[in-house]
């Protein structure tokens, strides 16, 4: 009997890595050609990144720099996947690809999973019902003047149950993530980038002067509130921003599924429908070929010039095409607000160096111990 049982076992597992060697037939044949760290069975080429999350960032950098930013072959257990890093490759037909954001967020992995959904439910009833008053206050108002305002501004939930309302049918639960994405997509974003640049500009104090000087030209030691025409003036600002973007760049790695065979600038290789592509943003930004001196902190490489000089999609920060980033214009316009009117009245000072800056991915990408500064009220005048 026991016999019997270990024959089916063996003839079972047989078929089935029969079928998972048929199904990845065009990948094996692809990845026979490619370059990339050795793959064993089962676990593939996944202890390349066993490792803390800490490490995790600089394996990623180390590996693909080892291959010369050029593609590598990638097994996660019997799932194939390609590093995409040059410009050139980046730059390719982004409309057969499809997204696995990482920024779609599912919270279902989250412990406490019933008492959290319960919770949800009746905060997510309760917004619904706040929105229904706000619409019966807004026509109460609409019918006294008869002035209807079409452009009356309206906040991103109002907005999430107008179209559920009107065309959509929306559970809790897409609407909770819909809320969730654009929660960690448009806030968590910038504001990782914002404690950076002031991390960076207290570890720079002649970087930050320039920034401060650009910001006094402006402002002078005037208290008024910036407008929209001052964000377009703050020029070297927004290199700098770019520049932490380049180094910091919050969601440092970006997943694509192939819908169709593509082919590949480099090395011309056809990847195969259903390849994994694994996009390292750090990689592509801390490439010298690109940016030289990648591990420096240095505007210069945002400015007009300098950026003519290279590929689009050298900085892709915000990733690119169709899918890229929604928020971006508004990403750095917010950004530039709350960082300039942060300096017109304070300054930033660390003790900490570049090189002490450990970086961690979990979600996003962090700083693993913080943003140590130390904030003080700046004399307005301008520095020599
Ligand atoms: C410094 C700030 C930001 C950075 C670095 C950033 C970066 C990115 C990146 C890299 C993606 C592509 C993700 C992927 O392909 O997996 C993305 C997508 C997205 N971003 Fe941003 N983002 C920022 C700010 C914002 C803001 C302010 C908003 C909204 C107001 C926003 C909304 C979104 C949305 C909705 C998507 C998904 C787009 C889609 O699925 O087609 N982001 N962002």
């Amino acid at each position: 009997m026991i016999e019997m049982v270990v024959y089916i076992i063996v003839v079972v597992l047989v078929m089935v890595w029969c079928y998972i060697k048929w199904q990845n037939r065009h990948f094996e044949k692809l990845a026979a050609k490619m370059q990339g760290p050795t793959a064993y069975p089962i676990i593939g080429t996944g202890y390349t990144f066993f490792d803390s999350s800490e490490q995790v960032t600089s394996k990623i950098i180390d590996l693909v720099k080892e291959y010369n930013l050029l593609p590598i072959k990638l097994w996660l257990g019997p799932y194939f996947a390609v590093t995409i890093c040059k410009p050139e490759d980046l730059q390719l037909p982004w409309g057969i690809l499809f997204l696995e954001t990482t920024m779609g967020y599912n919270l279902d992995t989250q412990s406490n999973k019933k008492d959290r959904e319960f919770g949800e439910a009746i905060v997510i009833k309760k917004k619904k019902d706040e929105f229904d008053q706000r619409k019966k206050a807004i026509s109460a108002k609409v019918d006294l003047t008869g002035n209807k305002d079409e452009n009356q501004s309206k906040i991103f939930l109002d907005m999430l149950f107008e179209l559920n309302n009107n065309v959509g049918n929306f559970s809790d639960s897409d609407i909770r993530d819909e809320v969730v994405t654009m929660m960690i997509a448009g806030s968590e974003t910038s504001a990782i980038t914002i404690c950076f640049c002031h991390l960076m500009l207290a570890i720079d104090q002649d970087i930050q002067d320039k920034v401060y000087n650009e910001i006094y030209d402006i402002f002078g030691d005037s208290d008024e509130t910036i407008t929209m025409e001052d964000t377009t003036r703050l020029v070297y600002l927004e290199q700098v921003l770019k520049e932490i973007l380049r180094m910091y760049p919050a969601a440092p790695l970006l997943l694509r599924e192939i819908q169709g065979d593509l082919k590949i600038f480099s090395n011309n290789y056809i990847l195969p429908k259903g390849t994994t592509c694994v996009i390292p943003i750090l990689a592509t930004h801390y490439s010298p070929d690109l940016y030289p001196n990648p591990w420096s902190f240095n505007p210069e490489n945002f400015s007009p010039e300098n950026i003519a000089k290279r590929h689009k999609y050298s900085f892709i920060a915000f990733s690119g095409g169709p899918r890229g980033c929604i928020g971006s214009k508004y990403a750095m316009f917010s950004m530039k607000v709350t960082v300039s009117t942060f300096l017109r009245h304070f300054s930033v000072h660390t003790d900490i160096k570049l090189a002490d800056i450990k970086l961690k991915i979990d979600l996003l990408m962090r700083s693993v111990h913080g943003y140590p500064v130390t904030i003080r009220p700046r004399m307005r005048t301008p520095i020599k």
